[in-house]
């Protein structure tokens, strides 16, 4: 299973190191055959010698350039950065990342074979207006994007439960997840809310390959127990 941590605007390189330190000692110490993946702020970014995979919350399609405030690609190949995060709701919903600025960084960073985490998932609203409606919404977050790419993996991530506590229920993660692996075979995460009391339970329903990991992921040893929980899950 994949296991993602998303550090968002939190820890400094300093606590960052420290972090993946302590990740990457828990998986050798453990045999854990699961990938980790950690997407560190972009500040933090580190030369990191560790079997966990270090990716970049955001980076511009570009090589380098006059694009204030942005990191470019030259900024990912000095810490050998191979695996990007695209698309989350943080993104578009606070930075106003348009689909079509989606879509071209998804080709960008897709046609150097990067590992690309591309996330989807509703507002409220939304998912309260129902179920054909909400399956379109997100449908839409697909438009243009290559669901048949290699080093793709998707995590659905309802805007609602980011960062709220709220979870869809159980039922509904499973009833979504089995839809949206129509559209692509990818891997697909779920994520919102999960914490070190419901990720077992969402690391077990049917369609879920991993989680992505936001606020409860900052505590080291809580985000342990996930790649923990994930790896009885695979013995089993
Ligand atoms: P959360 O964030 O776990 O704090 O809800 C998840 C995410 O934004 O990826």
């Amino acid at each position: 299973m994949i296991i993602a941590a998303n550090l968002k605007t939190n820890f400094t390189r300093k606590e960052t190191n420290a972090y993946i330190a302590e990740l990457d000692n828990f998986v050798k110490s453990n045999s854990v055959s699961q990938e980790v993946l950690v997407f560190p702020a972009p500040s933090s970014l580190d030369d990191n010698a560790t079997d966990i995979v270090v990716g970049t919350q955001n980076a511009y399609p570009t090589k380098e350039g006059a694009f204030t405030g942005e990191l470019g690609l030259v900024h990912l190949e000095e810490f050998s950065i191979k695996t990007i995060l695209i698309g989350h709701s943080e993104r578009r919903h606070i930075f106003g990342e348009t689909q079509e600025l989606l879509v071209k960084k998804f080709n960008f960073y897709k046609d150097l074979g990067f590992k690309i985490v591309y996330c989807v998932g509703e507002p409220l609203a939304k998912r309260e207006a129902g179920k054909e409606e909400m399956m379109e919404y997100i449908s839409a977050q697909y438009e243009g994007i290559d669901t048949e790419y290699e080093n793709l993996i998707i995590a659905y991530e309802p805007v609602w439960a980011i960062g709220t506590g709220l979870t869809p229920t159980l039922e509904d993660i499973e009833d979504v997840h089995t839809a949206l692996k129509e559209k692509s075979k990818a891997p697909l995460l779920y994520g919102g809310s999960v914490k070190v009391t419901n990720a077992k339970e969402v690391l077990s329903l049917n369609n879920v390959d991993g989680i992505l990991v936001g606020s409860a992921a900052l505590y080291a040893e809580h985000f342990c127990s996930m790649i923990q929980f994930a790896q009885e899950i695979e013995n089993n």
